[in-house]
């Protein structure tokens, strides 16, 4: 299955409510965002289409009037100069007639030029590629991430009544370098942390993908910690913005801001340990528990029970 299909699967999975709001992409979190086209300007070459290699875009044989009415030709003109007649034509008719609701035409079979770009968010993978095939500037790639129109409308859970034996399950990954020996420290210091965290080892922070966030969530998590070591002095990286944990740190504030949206927010966080912080990694870990226990256990599992 698509890498992108199934991510959105997993988010609709662990939602227990639908989103109002489109979420901000950070600029180090690449793969995101929305694709903005200015209609005017389009001469329908269909050369974004043939860039996209997910499909995320097509063409439909129809010209939103709306778009051309409030249009101007800009000083230098068009480049398509079809377009130029069309939006000056339009202008002008304007002024004698009243369009009312008039929303949308459509362009007659044949009739080469015309026509609209449509975008699929689910599809797009946000490339740039289109933007750079489209010769006249149409289309823009804005960092935001349109989660009520991706996501849809979500059934929610009743609430979840808590046992008083509860305690909070919490997935750690923690990257195997400074972090996994501040943890293992910590250990042999004696320091005494919650018993409740499941600590899973990768390479780097920033090996972690957002699948397997959403797949602890889905197994019922009551939260999720990312560890990794400190800014600036990640193995893989150093003090690049495009080392493990910078990165790492960008989709953390992304997904957690998806999380919010979806009815699971506060329950996903990122801090940074160096191999000598044993009691810094200590502090992270009860810190986040003790979040994670004023918050309750995860609707999503309550979400399953109703489904089964
Ligand atoms: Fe630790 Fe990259 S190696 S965060």
């Amino acid at each position: 299955m698509d890498k992108r299909i199934q991510l959105l699967d997993a988010i609709r999975a662990i939602a227990v409510k639908t989103p109002m709001n489109d979420v901000e992409v950070p600029e180090s979190v690449v793969g995101f965002g929305t694709i903005e086209y200015k209609a005017q300007t389009c001469s329908a070459c269909k050369k974004c289409i043939l860039a996209c290699e997910p499909a995320a875009l097509d063409m439909e044989d129809t010209l939103n009037m709306h778009d051309y009415l409030r249009v101007t030709v800009p000083q230098e003109g068009f480049r398509s100069k079809n377009r130029e007649v069309l939006v000056t034509l339009l202008q002008n008719l304007k002024q004698d007639h009243d369009y009312g609701d008039v929303q949308a035409i459509s362009v007659p079979e044949g009739l080469p030029g015309y026509g609209s770009i449509v975008w699929s968010a689910e599809q797009c993978i946000a490339c740039d590629k289109c933007i750079e095939a489209c010769p006249e500037d149409c289309l823009t790639l804005q960092k935001t991430y349109k989660l009520p129109e991706i996501i849809g409308p979500i059934e929610a859970p009743p609430p979840r009544t808590e046992g008083k034996d509860w305690e909070p399950f919490i997935v750690c990954f923690v990257c195997w370098e400074c972090s996994h020996a501040a943890a293992d420290l910590a250990g042999l210091m004696h320091l005494h942390y919650p018993a409740s965290i499941r600590t899973i080892r990768l390479p780097c922070s920033g090996a972690l993908e957002p699948i397997h966030i959403m797949t602890a969530m889905a197994n019922g998590a009551d939260g999720v910690l990312v560890t990794g070591c400190l800014l600036s002095e990640c193995h893989y990286g150093g003090d690049s913005p495009k080392a493990g944990n910078f990165m790492q740190e960008g989709f953390v504030k992304f997904w957690s801001d998806i999380f919010e949206e979806i009815g699971i927010g506060g329950r996903l966080n990122i801090d940074f340990a160096s191999a000598a912080m044993g009691i810094k990694f200590a502090e992270i870990v009860e810190t986040f528990t003790e979040q994670i226990r004023k918050l309750g256990p995860t609707p999503i599992q309550a979400k399953t029970e109703v489904q089964e």
